[in-house]
């Protein structure tokens, strides 16, 4: 069952629309708070326009963690990574406060500020660009991290890096091309509308003009992972269903475990953001044969079931014989190689998206895997799994691992006043 049915059946059937969804909730008026003076503008659809099949539901902004992580994922993505132009910290610091200010409000449906996009003064430069203008919140969320780059020499913050927060390693078989890689910082938008998205990371980007310049940035337009039990498992492009051993929301206990951190520190309710741009090389694998290509993952194609079983979320029977002709479940299973039992109990919250980015010198489809995960530790519950597959998984003759990042995404903002990264400014001095 898609989120949207859920949703659907939470409204009778009939999906909100992002208006009045928020004249309902009373939410609107008190946005002012956003320190500019005008209209505030809905983006919803105008009256007598048509609905559309937008999602109108919208996330929660503030929390003890930020939205993004353990959302119910959306279907679509934008991920943008910059680097800081300035060597200021106080400017760095005020943008932050600027992204979050203008994040909760597009979070809620509005324009980043009032009377910001197509209503601003004719005479002026608009703040919002405008283009989700009409379109409903699609479940919009921005979740912000930091790169361990921030914490040089720049902005006086080299005393609070984590000592998690490193460059990932190389890993055996990479191939990554450093202009797609790192960053400073990184805005991942998700919404179940690509133009909300965009638009979100877009904004921020350019309240950042002078101060922050993108890197890389990479679209995803379907999700390949399920981040709760309401939600069905979608395929990848390998045509296989992902996500189906991935921890959901509803894991309370292993989510606080393998995602959040606890720390005591600036960091402590947030979580690591590791990131690798997979590359999937498609014209292979479309020439295997169906049974090489289960082999690969340790699961049928049709089911998404484990090899030998018939429902998808049948345990996977590491240990049984396929009579002598070795393990059910292959030895270099993708499945297997990363499961808990294979790596000491390491588990990450998977939330990546299929890309696909035109065609290569070759004629091949550039397309892949972004891959995100989640994790509460980098060293035990990714490096660990990532180095296992790196080296072993049956997977590796069909993908090419070509980025690499890992930002630190700091915990959730705790009221309308509070922003991105208050913690670590305020505790790093
Ligand atoms: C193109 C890249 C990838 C593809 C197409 C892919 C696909 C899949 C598929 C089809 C499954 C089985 C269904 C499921 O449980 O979700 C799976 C499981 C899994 N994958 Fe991947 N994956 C990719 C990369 C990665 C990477 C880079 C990691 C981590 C470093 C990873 C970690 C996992 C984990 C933890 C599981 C669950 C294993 C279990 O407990 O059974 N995957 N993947």
């Amino acid at each position: 069952m898609s989120g949207d049915n859920k949703d659907r059946k939470n409204t009778g059937g009939r999906p909100l629309s992002r208006r009045g969804f928020l004249a309902g909730a009373g939410i609107g008026a008190g946005l002012g708070a956003a320190g500019a003076v005008g209209a505030d503008r809905f983006l919803g659809p105008r009256d007598g326009e048509p609905a559309g099949d937008g999602d109108s539901q919208t996330v929660p902004f503030n929390g003890e963690h930020q939205s993004g992580i353990t959302t119910a994922q959306q279907e679509r993505m934008y991920f943008v990574a910059l680097d800081v132009a300035t060597d200021s910290r106080d400017e760095l610091r005020d943008l932050l406060r600027t992204w979050t200010v203008m994040a909760r409000r597009m979070s809620q449906g509005l324009e980043a500020e009032p009377d910001g996009s197509v209503g601003v003064d004719r005479n002026a430069v608009a703040t919002d660009t405008g283009e989700a203008v009409g379109l409903r919140p699609a479940r919009l969320t921005v979740t912000v991290g930091f790169g361990p780059s921030l914490f040089d020499d720049r902005f006086g913050l080299a005393a609070a890096r984590p000592e998690e927060l490193e460059d990932l390693p190389h890993f055996a078989g990479d191939q990554i091309n450093e202009e797609i890689s790192r960053g400073d910082l990184c805005i991942q938008a998700c919404a179940d509308d690509p133009q909300v998205a965009v638009h979100a990371a877009r904004v921020l980007t350019k309240a950042g003009s002078g101060l922050v310049t993108v890197k890389w940035a990479q679209l995803g337009f379907g999700r390949t992972a399920s981040t709760s039990i309401t939600q069905g498992t979608p395929r990848n492009l390998f045509g296989f269903k992902d996500g189906t051993a991935n921890l959901k929301n509803e894991y309370t206990n292993l989510i606080n475990e393998h995602v959040w951190v606890h720390d005591g520190s600036w960091m402590d309710g947030g979580s690591y953001l590791c990131a690798r741009r997979i590359r999937m090389l498609l014209e292979n694998w479309d020439r295997q044969t169906r049974r090489e290509q289960e082999e690969v993952f340790g699961r049928t194609k049709d089911e998404g079931a484990p090899i030998g079983r018939e429902h998808e979320e049948d345990p996977m029977p590491f240990n049984e014989w396929h009579g002598t002709d070795g393990p059910l479940i292959p030895a270099h299973a993708h499945s297997r190689l990363a499961s808990a039992p294979a790596n000491d109990g390491a588990r990450m919250l998977r939330r990546g998206y299929n890309f696909v980015g035109g065609v290569d010198e070759y004629g091949h489809l550039d397309a892949g895997l972004f891959f995100i995960a989640f994790v509460a530790s980098p060293r035990d519950d990714f490096i660990a799994v990532q180095s296992n597959l790196s080296h072993h998984d049956n997977m590796n003759e069909f993908v090419r691992y070509e980025s690499s990042a890992i930002f630190a995404c700091p915990p959730g903002l705790v009221d309308d006043d509070d922003w991105w990264g208050r913690g670590l400014f305020e505790r790093a001095t």
